[in-house]
């Protein structure tokens, strides 16, 4: 069966980021402040089941991955039942993971033999001091998680590193350093102002990118790679190497005409745009004993409501959700 998940602007949503929790045992300042606690209530939260039948749903639609996230996936009791679940749903053939790390060295062996394929991991920074400031956690545990996984044979893995002005700008060369060694894939990613804004003067830490690319350029030899997958990054890759290194760049150059996604958070909202509101909350239908054929309907009304692409340039104080209702 083809694609029956386009958009009103012709692109083709075969990719959901499912957000299982919108908890996390971290607190990164520009994803979930200290002090946050708009939390979802637990009775809104979707069970194991309703999720297996909304996937299922997208999965009969043409959707061939699932991403999950949180919050921190990982703060969600069970997480490796419910991949094993979306593994066994037809159509979907891709599980991945994008987590902080501080629970793999427990939960890579399961995670991987529940049929997770790959993982992306937050790592901002290689000094604890650092690392402490911008999450409130201890950098050694990440540290302990991302050997486990890779020990687990999860692959490959990503490290996502968002780069801030007078925080971790300085790094990015040792983080490139610490990549080659593990043979880690590294994306740099710029912060996107998402919640609220105006108090946590994200703006001020902004780094564009491009610059950053000049900087690594001449020193590795970088010239244009790829990366299978289709996600937002842009790859740059070390000559005669498999090392790549990838940009995610939502503000010096968005990449919403190729966008394939939208999101489910916890309590059963799709969100078809990171950078906008517009959504369609499937928890009433599916608590009021919805039809299968009635959910597929449901999920193409969604995604005729994405719109064609994020203003976080034009309007940075839009979008009020916290990042961590959607994991990015
Ligand atoms: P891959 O499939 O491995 O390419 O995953 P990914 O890069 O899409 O996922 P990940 O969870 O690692 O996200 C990395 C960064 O990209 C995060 O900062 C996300 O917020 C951001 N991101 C992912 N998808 C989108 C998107 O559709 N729009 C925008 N603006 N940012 C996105
Ligand atoms: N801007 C950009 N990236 C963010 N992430 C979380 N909040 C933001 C933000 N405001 C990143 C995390 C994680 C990924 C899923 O999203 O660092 O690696
Ligand atoms: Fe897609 Fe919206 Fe992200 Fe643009 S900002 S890539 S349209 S989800």
């Amino acid at each position: 069966e083809g694609n029956a998940l386009i958009d009103a602007f012709g692109r083709r949503i075969e990719y959901v980021r499912l957000s299982v929790t919108d908890r996390c045992d971290l607190r990164c300042f520009y994803c979930m402040p200290k002090g946050f606690s708009d939390f979802e209530e637990p009775e809104h939260w979707l069970s194991f089941e309703e999720i297996e039948r909304v996937m299922g749903a997208f999965g009969r639609l043409g959707t061939r991955r699932v991403r999950l996230t949180g919050g921190e996936p990982l703060v969600r009791k069970n997480l490796p039942d419910l991949a094993a679940r979306l593994n066994a749903l037809p159509g979907i053939d891709d599980i991945s993971l994008s987590t902080n790390a501080t629970r793999m060295a427990r939960h890579a062996q399961e995670l991987k033999d529940a049929g997770v394929d790959r993982i992306n991991v937050s790592l901002d920074s290689l000094k604890p001091e650092v690392f402490k400031e911008i999450t409130g956690g201890k950098l050694e545990k990440v540290l302990d998680g991302l050997m486990a996984s890779k020990a687990a044979g999860l692959a490959p893995i990503k490290i996502n590193m968002v780069v801030m002005g007078g925080i971790n700008e300085p790094e990015v060369e040792d983080m490139v350093d610490f990549c080659i060694e593990h043979g880690f894939t590294l994306r740099f990613i710029e912060t996107m102002p998402m919640g609220d804004t105006g108090r946590q003067a994200k703006e001020g830490h902004y780094v564009n990118l491009q610059d950053v690319r000049a900087r690594l350029e001449p020193r590795y030899n970088l010239v244009p790679g790829v990366m299978p997958g289709g996600g937002p990054a842009r790859y740059m890759q070390i000559p005669d190497t498999d090392v790549r290194i990838g940009f995610i760049t939502p503000i010096s150059q968005h990449f919403c005409d190729t966008c394939n996604r939208v999101r489910l958070s916890v309590d059963g909202t799709i969100y078809t745009c990171l950078g906008n509101d517009h959504s369609l909350n499937l928890r009433p239908y599916l608590r009021e004993g919805c039809t299968d054929s009635e959910l597929e309907d449901l999920v193409i009304q969604a995604i005729n409501l994405k719109p064609e692409r994020h203003e976080f340039s034009e309007r940075p104080e839009k979008v009020l959700r916290f990042m961590s209702m959607t994991g990015g």
